[in-house]
């Protein structure tokens, strides 16, 4: 794509597509800029789920009656298109969870606890959400497995060193972040791949911050399995998706058990039925997968190149702003770099919190905490940060209003 396509990309049109920007808080017009925790949802997604509940609720599993039918081939429909938006080989791999947490958690039981045992290892890094840290961690403690970490070196990056050591045929799986929700860091998750496949292991990857911001293709990574979220890439809350590969599908046991995912049930024995209904037992979020569909059909119409282009700007912009402060700390890989579009970062002497408050003072919405990244602060020696992250719709206006703020900051706790 040209520099020139890149640029015409018309934020202020696409804004007019989200009332929620126009709101005002004391007359102060709100500048959001917490998208890696959730994005906002633009007219044409919420329209795709009002036009659902209006004109074709009902249940799914291809009811006899026509509204049944409609509401039926929409879910389907929509698996479809996310297998297509990733480049899966098609529905069978597409499986509906509640987020990307309930994805590393399907895996995690219906994979992990069958098949782990003493003596296996599950290779992490050091930058993982608590969505798989905590699961994995878990699961090795219930099979005996050991958990291991590649370390991060002091530019915020993966030690390929420490992976090549680390990932060996003891390895089961190497579960890895593609994109960091604190750092940015855009990890080589095609090289961890072919380094899990070269010892035996699966590799799984958690794309939370990579879907929403940038074309992904699984086919290309190679993954076994890979896990998103509606909710941070402009489509809604409750649907997010577990990609795994077709045959490794097949033979995992079901997670949960229920109505919607039997071939035949006797009063003794059950058997399951096909991919991927065999893992979305119960009602599943029907509306959330009308609303899923409509949002990859609004991004893949804006381009995922632009998209991610946009985004890296906008941090290299607000990196470069905040570090001619001279008193911000920022984590993560410098701008310029391949990075994405999130910084997160420390003003000297003011708590975290205490300055997402006062920035709040200011109507600019950022996340204060360790976003869910806790063993990471922990390794950065701070116990908090404050993180801006930018969508398609944020301008290089609001990154100004954020960095003028700080000096509000300044005045009551420096
Ligand atoms: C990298 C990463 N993984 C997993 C998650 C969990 O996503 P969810 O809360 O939608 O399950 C998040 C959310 O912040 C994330 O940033």
């Amino acid at each position: 794509m040209s520099s020139q396509d890149l640029e015409s990309l018309d934020v202020e049109g696409i804004r007019q597509q989200f009332p929620i920007l126009q709101r005002e808080f004391d007359g102060q017009q709100v500048v959001y800029l917490d998208n890696a925790a959730t994005t906002q949802t633009p007219d044409p997604v919420v329209d795709a789920m009002s036009d659902y509940y209006r004109q074709y609720n009902a249940n799914v599993h291809r009811g006899i009656h026509h509204l049944s039918q409609e509401a039926s081939i929409a879910y389907e429909e929509a698996h479809d298109r996310v297998a297509e938006f990733i480049n899966a080989d098609g529905r069978e791999e597409v499986i509906f969870t509640k987020n990307t947490t309930e994805s590393e958690n399907l895996l995690a039981y219906s994979w992990g606890l069958n098949e782990l045992e003493p003596g296996d290892e599950i290779v992490l890094t050091e930058m993982e959400h608590h969505a798989s840290l905590v699961t994995w961690q878990q699961i090795g403690k219930r099979t005996g497995a050991d958990v291991k970490y590649i370390r991060i070196d002091d530019s915020g990056r993966l030690d390929m060193d420490h992976a090549r050591d680390l990932i060996t045929d003891d390895t089961e799986i190497v579960s890895a972040v593609h994109v960091s929700n604190t750092l940015g860091t855009v990890n080589p998750v095609g090289e961890l791949t072919d380094l899990a496949h070269e010892h035996g292991a699966l590799s799984f990857i958690d794309g939370a911050q990579a879907v929403p911001n940038r074309p992904v293709d699984v086919e290309e990574i190679g993954a076994d399995f890979y896990a998103f979220s509606g909710h941070k890439m402009a489509g809604p809350t409750g649907i997010g998706v577990l990609y795994g590969k077709q045959e490794l599908l097949e033979d995992m046991e079901p997670y949960l058990y229920g109505g919607g995912m039997i071939r035949k049930v006797t009063f003794e024995e059950s058997t399951w039925g096909e991919l991927p209904w065999k893992f979305e037992p119960g009602t599943p979020p029907i509306a959330e997968a009308v609303g899923l569909h409509a949002a990859v059909d609004w991004l893949e119409d804006i381009g995922m190149d632009r998209i991610r282009a946009h985004e890296q700007e906008l941090a290299a912009y607000a990196y470069d702003r905040l570090d001619a402060e001279g008193d911000v700390e920022i984590y993560g890989p410098e701008a310029g770099s391949d990075r994405g579009g999130l910084v997160s970062f420390n003003l000297e002497g003011v708590h975290a919190h205490d300055l997402t408050s006062i920035l709040n003072d200011h109507t600019v919405a950022v996340r204060a905490g360790d976003h869910c990244t806790q063993p990471l602060h922990d390794k950065l020696g701070v116990p908090a940060s404050t993180r801006a992250s930018f969508y398609v719709y944020n301008t290089r206006e609001e990154v100004d209003k954020l960095v003028a703020a700080l000096d509000d900051a300044r005045q009551l706790f420096a």
